[in-house]
């Protein structure tokens, strides 16, 4: 009999900069999950990739001076390195930019528009760039993204248009038809109440005003909207469209797609409606998880509020941080995440109740079956109250983890273990020692409590990849049909006479008080180092341009600097600057510019909205404090020293040219 085959996805990560443990709550939640299924006998499956393209790597690109490619090459490396250091265990990882992918999504593309779901028209709109989507005025607040917060753009562009209102009636039936479609259901209700009931808008699926994307293959002069391109990885990954599909054949549909909750929307509107289209069967799930919140925000480097998992593997090892992470808060919910209540957690779970209970069993072991695992002589009472628990716990773990409720398992796991805990408490071995009358009954404690510290390693291996082995090592289990999850169902398999031995502890416990200082102390110094980095670039940006050997230019010359009205739309000040406002610059057709200028001492962000200013538009783009800049604004100085902004009189069009 063949496995069943069980598929499952991460979303790709934009590979847009250092990855923080907000990034790694999906990919160890996948990656768990992925290893239980094969532990309970799955054929599985698991993809992981990186979504490279769109506007905002093309910018992140500028902004460090290199080419998209470049950019993408080094995080995507990077990005491998931390799945290695968290234990991630992914069959495939894809890259948008790879030639399997790129050549499927063109043709998607085309077939969608062979058959009239896409039609060209012109998009006029906002665009969130960080969260590469589109928005009418109306869903904005406040100029802001209602997903991220953060300001979006003015857009006005020649684009293709994937026609998604034909499929809203069908989309809303199939997920009132499907209850377990979209999880937790509180995430469905949203996608029919705020997109798919008020009415579902056509979709803009090109982009004409930037070049880093897959290209349309019959209209080079636009590339495919970032999203349509990235969604399509989970089958692309598959050989779908190829002729060597058998992975999609195989896999198709995918059992879940995990995503964090601002993404839900792509993921349970716009990509079932792309796989209707194609007249392929949608995902039998996709599940909406909580953030991890850090206060009250979400992580974000923006808010300078960034832990990462690199520093916290260093100091506690990577099975504590998987535990805290699928630990400590429901998967579906937000949580917070806090320096103390990850010690916390593994003083409490880890040290105390896992860790003591495998140190004390292996010790006692030792001490009064010179290390040799006695063989039971009955059970009475406690002991069954054991057995019993031990024989309900592979349904109900199972229930849960089949429900993504990692959370929910774990604790179940850890009544276990605490009741092995208490077990021991009350059937008292140091007593029981004490007597030779009372050694029959010694052993079959010794045997219960070996025996379920067995079930435990083999229970907690999804979460805690590497702890299983050093418990096995210290119990003297060598036998590979041990450790299998079909081991646990019945008790006593574990053999009398295994001769156990103890080793260093599980989890050193660890002195919160100190540890916290540690790591503020280290965030300081991170913090710092940043601070420094933004104003060395900050200098970088002031040092005036280098003066020509002779000082006079040609016509020519003056010729080469192309100089445009522009209509400043939007301004802030630049974090971490007193010196340096940032505009966004309506420069006509649609298009906008975003330059930064050492002008804050002089106007204020509110003065600014409004203006015609007079911009150098073919300038290189430039990072000053950290932000990109895309050309210059032309000022004056008055004889008092301050700078004054040079405007342009009248009525004039953005993106008048100038000379
Ligand atoms: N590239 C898109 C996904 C395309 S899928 C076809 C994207 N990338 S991302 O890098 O921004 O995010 C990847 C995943 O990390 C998302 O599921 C996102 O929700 C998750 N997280 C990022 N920050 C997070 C927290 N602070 N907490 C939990 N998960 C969050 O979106």
């Amino acid at each position: 009999m063949p496995k069943p085959t069980f598929y499952i996805t991460t979303p790709i990560y934009y590979p847009s900069g250092n990855m923080h443990i907000g990034h790694t709550y999906t990919t160890v939640a996948a990656d768990t999950m992925t290893r239980f299924k094969k532990q309970t006998g799955y054929d599985t499956y698991f993809l992981t990739g990186t979504d490279e393209h769109g506007q905002k790597i093309e910018r992140k690109a500028a902004e460090a001076g290199v080419t998209p490619q470049q950019f993408v090459d080094k995080i995507v490396a990077e990005t491998k390195d931390l799945w290695k250091l968290m234990n991630i265990e992914y069959d495939d990882f894809i890259r948008t930019t790879e030639d399997r992918h790129m050549k499927i999504v063109q043709k998607i593309f085309k077939q969608f528009y062979d058959q009239g779901d896409i039609y060209k028209s012109e998009y006029e709109g906002l665009y969130c760039t960080p969260c590469e989507s589109f928005w009418t005025p109306t869903q904005v607040k406040d100029g802001k993204c209602p997903d991220c917060g953060r300001p979006v753009e003015p857009m006005k562009e020649e684009s293709y248009f994937f026609r998604m209102s034909k499929y809203q009636d069908w989309m809303i039936q199939y997920i009132e038809d499907h209850p377990d479609f979209i999880q937790p259901p509180s995430r469905a209700n949203e996608m029919l109440n705020n997109f798919l009931r008020p009415g579902l808008q056509d979709l803009c699926v090109s982009r004409t005003s930037f070049k880093w994307g897959v290209p349309v293959d019959f209209d080079p002069n636009h590339v495919v909207y970032v999203w349509i391109d990235a969604l399509s990885n989970y089958i692309t990954a598959l050989g779908y469209g190829t002729d060597h599909d058998e992975k999609f054949k195989k896999y198709w549909p995918a059992d879940v797609h995990l995503v964090g909750k601002e993404i839900v929307r792509f993921h349970t509107i716009y990509w079932p409606i792309m796989l209707h289209a194609l007249g392929l069967p949608l995902p039998k799930q996709v599940f909406g998880h909580g953030w991890l919140l850090f206060g009250e925000d979400k992580m974000s480097k923006s808010k300078g509020n960034i832990v990462y998992p690199g520093p916290i593997v260093k100091r506690y090892g990577v099975d504590a941080l998987r535990y805290y992470l699928m630990r400590e808060m429901p998967f579906g919910a937000d949580g917070n995440y806090t320096n103390e209540a990850l010690l916390t957690r593994m003083n409490a779970d880890l040290v105390n109740d896992l860790g003591n209970l495998v140190s004390r069993t292996v010790a006692m072991i030792e001490k009064y079956f010179d290390g040799v695992v006695p063989a039971p002589a009955g059970y009475e009472g406690p002991d069954l109250d054991q057995i019993a628990h031990f024989e309900a716990l592979p349904a109900i773990v199972e229930e849960q983890m089949n429900k993504l409720q990692f959370s929910v398992a774990l604790s179940e796991i850890w009544k276990l273990i605490g009741e092995c805990n208490k077990y021991i408490d009350l059937t008292q071995p140091w007593v029981l020692c004490k007597s030779e009358e009372n050694r029959p009954r010694l052993g079959t404690v010794m045997y219960v409590l070996a025996e379920c510290i067995r079930a435990i390693a083999v229970y907690i291996q999804p979460t805690m990849p590497s702890t299983p082995a050093r418990i096995y090592q210290q119990l003297g289990v060598t036998d590979a049909a041990l450790m299998t999850w079909e081991s646990v169902k019945a008790f006593g398999q574990l053999k009398p006479g295994t001769v156990v031995k103890k080793g260093e502890a599980l989890f050193p416990r660890v002195d919160i008080k100190k540890e916290l200082e540690a790591m503020a102390a280290e965030k300081e110094k991170e913090l710092k180092a940043a601070e420094k980095a933004a104003k060395k670039e900050e200098k970088k940006a002031e040092k005036p341009a280098e003066k020509s050997n002779d000082g006079i230019a040609s016509f020519d010359d003056f010729m080469k600097i192309k100089l445009v009205a522009a209509k400043v739309i939007a301004c802030e000040r630049v974090e971490k600057s007193d010196k340096l406002l940032k505009e966004t610059l309506d420069i006509g057709g649609g298009k906008t510019k975003t330059v930064c200028s050492g002008i804050a001492k002089y106007y204020t962000p509110e003065e600014m909205v409004g203006k015609t200013v007079v911009l150098v538009n073919n300038f290189a783009p430039r990072k000053m404090a950290g932000q990109v800049s895309e050309g210059m604004l032309l000022c004056a100085e008055d004889p008092d020293g301050r700078v004054r902004l040079l405007t342009v009189d009248g009525d004039v069009a953005a993106g008048s040219e100038i000379g």
